[in-house]
């Protein structure tokens, strides 16, 4: 019998410092308006002592605590990251210990993107039996690769982790699912290091990473409805990347989906990378608008670039 892979837990976790616009404006030359009408971030958090272990894990026990299973019954833990707290081992390997599992444990990197990757490998090994619970996370600490004096950058990205846990299951879940990668747009969104082992910043040409954007998600959301017999009427939320406002609202005019149907919560986070997505889901399940059996398109863009969509019956 065909298996779905079905969302049985959500969590998040934001670390405790708080930076808002106005806090930038004294180090940088903005302002709180300025920010607010171009993104639609009022404020982010940004790690002091924490890496992006810490941060999943405390998203990790969320999203088990409401899946009301314990960490020995994990098959698989696949962690979406840009920021890994080291080169090797992943920080998947490092969260498993922390953790209390014993199940393999791997690392997905497709940036912004990452979360989108990391759930349809995980789909993957649900659909073919080699997986019954998979813990899927999205943890990043942006701030170590943003350079806090370019104003460009310094205002979008935040830090903070969000995880799911997917079950085996017989009637529904993700119902659809497509990634895609262009990296002849290297020079739109990088960092600027070309080794290793030398310091790299986020380096982004917005405007350009903007249309690409708008275009290749409003794609994709057309295709992924197609693909699923569905129109945009059908859907009950979009969960999309909290990247940007205008990028979200433009998009959604495009697929002629009213943004009372899109979950918002970049807000109070900005742009988190991997982990908006699992972030902005967390928020919505808890806070009672994402329901049992609600129809979802979620959507990502990472620099460089890679993209996806999932439909998923939550
Ligand atoms: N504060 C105040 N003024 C600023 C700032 C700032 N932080 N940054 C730029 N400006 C000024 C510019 O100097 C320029 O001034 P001028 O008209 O006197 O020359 C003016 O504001 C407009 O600058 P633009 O760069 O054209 O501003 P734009 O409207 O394109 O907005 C932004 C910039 C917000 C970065 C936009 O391009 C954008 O949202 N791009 C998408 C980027 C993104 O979301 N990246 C996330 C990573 S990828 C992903 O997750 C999808």
């Amino acid at each position: 019998m065909k298996k779905f892979a079905r969302i049985i837990g959500t969590g998040s976790y934001l670390p405790p410092k708080v930076v808002t616009n106005h806090d930038l404006e004294k180090t940088l030359d903005t302002n709180d308006e300025w920010i607010f009408a171009r993104t639609g971030i009022s404020e982010r958090r940004i790690v002091e002592e924490q890496g992006t272990c810490d941060l999943a894990l405390e998203a990790s026990f969320k999203a088990l605590e409401m899946a009301n299973i314990d960490a020995r019954e994990l098959d698989l833990i696949i962690l979406a990251t840009t920021t890994p707290d080291k080169i090797f081992p992943a920080t998947a390997t490092m969260l498993q210990n922390r953790i209390g599992a014993s199940c393999p444990a791997f690392d997905v990197q497709a940036v912004c993107a990452g979360f989108i990757f990391a759930m349809i490998t995980a789909q993957q090994y649900v659909e073919n039996g080699n997986a019954k619970k998979v813990l899927v996370v999205g943890s990043e600490t942006m701030s170590r690769i943003v350079d806090q004096n370019d104003r460009s950058t310094a205002i979008l990205f935040g830090d903070g982790a969000g995880a799911v846990v997917l079950n085996a299951d017989d009637e529904t879940g993700i119902l659809y699912s497509k990634i895609c990668s262009d990296g002849s747009y290297l020079s739109s969104l990088q960092t600027s290091n070309n080794r290793i082992n030398e310091l790299g910043f986020i380096q982004m040409s917005g405007s350009e990473v903007f249309k690409i954007a708008v275009n290749k998600l409003s794609n994709l959301a057309e295709i992924t409805l197609q693909e699923c017999n569905m129109l945009v009427d059908d859907l009950t939320w979009m969960v999309p990347h909290q990247a940007n406002i205008r990028i979200i609202t433009a998009v959604a005019k495009k697929i002629k989906l009213p943004m009372e149907k899109v979950i918002l919560t970049l807000n109070k986070h900005g742009n988190t990378s991997a982990a908006s997505i699992p972030l902005a889901l967390d928020i919505a399940v808890r806070d009672g608008r994402i329901k049992k059996g609600d129809k979802l398109i979620f959507e990502g863009i990472g620099g460089g670039f890679s993209w996806g969509s999932l439909l998923v019956e939550f």
